[in-house]
Parts: structure tokens; sequence; C-alpha cells
């Protein structure tokens, strides 16, 4: 088993990630609130790249059980059913619905994603099941974190090394790139204070600054499920 680290989805080619299996990670906000929304009865999210092709998808799809969600600069989009905050995302807003969500850089880590062979779905908050659904998936893997605006975000960083520690715990014979031996480094760091570091890293104080700061002691709950959301065929699901 091969496992690299992308710091940004910059860093990948799309022939790089054809026959591999891609985990993608941003912690606040995006991986974790897909995966609360489908804990919580959504049917599907859809990641789409623009504000404007949300819309025209809600068009497309009939507004009946077709959400949109998102953010810019952390904050609702205006015209939009629901934001990024995971908390907004409770079982009577999202059940049965298919959400469209546009976010600034979670979702377009996932459209660079999809290419992959297989697209898992992590976040801090199932962490432990995303390292077992890669090694199940038996194919060399890219950890792949959305960092924020195409530089390092501190707090992918920490869960990509979270992920690569898992496996390399339940399997032999691993390589690893450099980029993932430097995000074990910081897991081994800032595993056991998590709230504190989401806090202090410039997205938790963006988040705070825009009255979020109950999504950043949300996002750093390790291992809350074990769930492991997928992207396929343009849609993320709990298979
Ligand atoms: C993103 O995709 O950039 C984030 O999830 C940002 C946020 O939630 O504020």
């Amino acid at each position: 088993l091969r496992l690299d680290v992308a710091f940004t989805p910059g860093e990948i080619s799309p022939a790089r990630l054809a026959s591999r299996t891609v985990v993608v990670i941003d912690v606040l906000r995006a991986t974790s609130t897909i995966l609360e929304a489908l804990v919580n009865g959504a049917r599907e999210i859809v990641p789409v790249e623009s504000v404007g092709a949300a819309v025209r998808n809600r068009e497309e799809l009939g507004r009946d059980e077709v959400l949109l969600c998102g953010e810019r600069r952390s904050r609702s989009i205006p015209g939009f059913d629901l934001g990024n905050s995971p908390l907004e995302f409770t079982p009577r807003r999202v059940t049965g619905m298919t959400l469209l969500m546009t976010t600034t850089n979670g979702t377009r880590a996932l459209l660079a994603g999809s290419v992959a062979e297989q697209c898992i779905v992590a976040s801090f908050l199932n962490a432990g099941a995303a390292a077992g659904s890669l090694l199940a998936t038996g194919s060399d893997a890219v950890l792949l974190c959305a960092g924020a605006g195409g530089r390092f975000a501190l707090e992918d960083a920490v869960c990509a090394g979270l992920i690569a520690q898992d496996v390399l715990a339940r399997t032999s014979g691993a390589r690893i790139d450099d980029a993932a031996k430097s995000a074990m480094l910081l897991a081994r760091r800032f595993a056991d204070r998590l709230p504190r570091l989401l806090g202090r890293t410039a997205a938790g104080r963006r988040l705070t600054r825009a009255g979020f700061a109950e999504d950043i002691t949300f996002c750093a709950a390790l291992n809350r499920y074990t769930e492991v959301p997928r992207l396929h065929e343009r849609r993320v699901t709990i298979p």
C-alpha cells in the first residue's frame, strides 16, 4: 500500500488520482457538515462548484426535496436554505432531502477527488472509520486536504496525520511520502488537544469571528461516528 498526503488540491493531478482511493478532508467545515447531514437522514449531497450551478441544478431537479446549502466567507449564501454549520443540518431540516452544496474549499476538493477510483469523505468525526474504509479498498491512497484558498490548513493536515497513523497501525509494509510523515508528526503533537487547536487555526479564528464557535467544538469530536460517506457519480451518500 502506498499512502500519500496532498496538503492542497493543487498538488495533485487527475492522472495521479485515477487508480487510487482518495480521502477528502475539510475539517472546518465541509466534510464534517456532509457527514452530519447524512447521519441525520439527508438522502444525498451533490457538491457543486458555484452558486450559479447550485441554483441551475435546483431548477433542473425541481424544488421538492432539494435544499441549497453552503457558504461564502463562512456565511450563508443569500437565497440558500442552509449555510455550512453542521448544527443546522438537523433531522427535521434534512431527512429525505437532496442537498446541493457549494463551499469555498471543501466542495472544490471533493470535485477534484471525484476522478479517483474511490472517493471517501473524512473529518475528525469519522477519522478512524475512514482509515478502515481506506484499507478495505485495498488500493493505494491519497489523503487530500482541502486547505484554504490553495494554501495549507493545519486542521486538515492533523486529520490526515491521524488517518495515516491509523492506517499504518493496521497494516504492514505501507510506503508513505514525506507529506504523510509530516502530517503524522503534527497529529502526534496535537491529537490530545483538538478543540484548542481548531480554535487557534486561521479557519477556527475566522469561524469564531463569524459567530460559529460552537461549530469548532462540534468538529473537534474525534471518532464520534462510524459512518463513512462516499462520493460516487457526483453524489455523496453513506453506502
Ligand atoms: C470550505 O469549504 O471552505 C469551508 O467548509 C468553509 C466554512 O465552512 O466556513
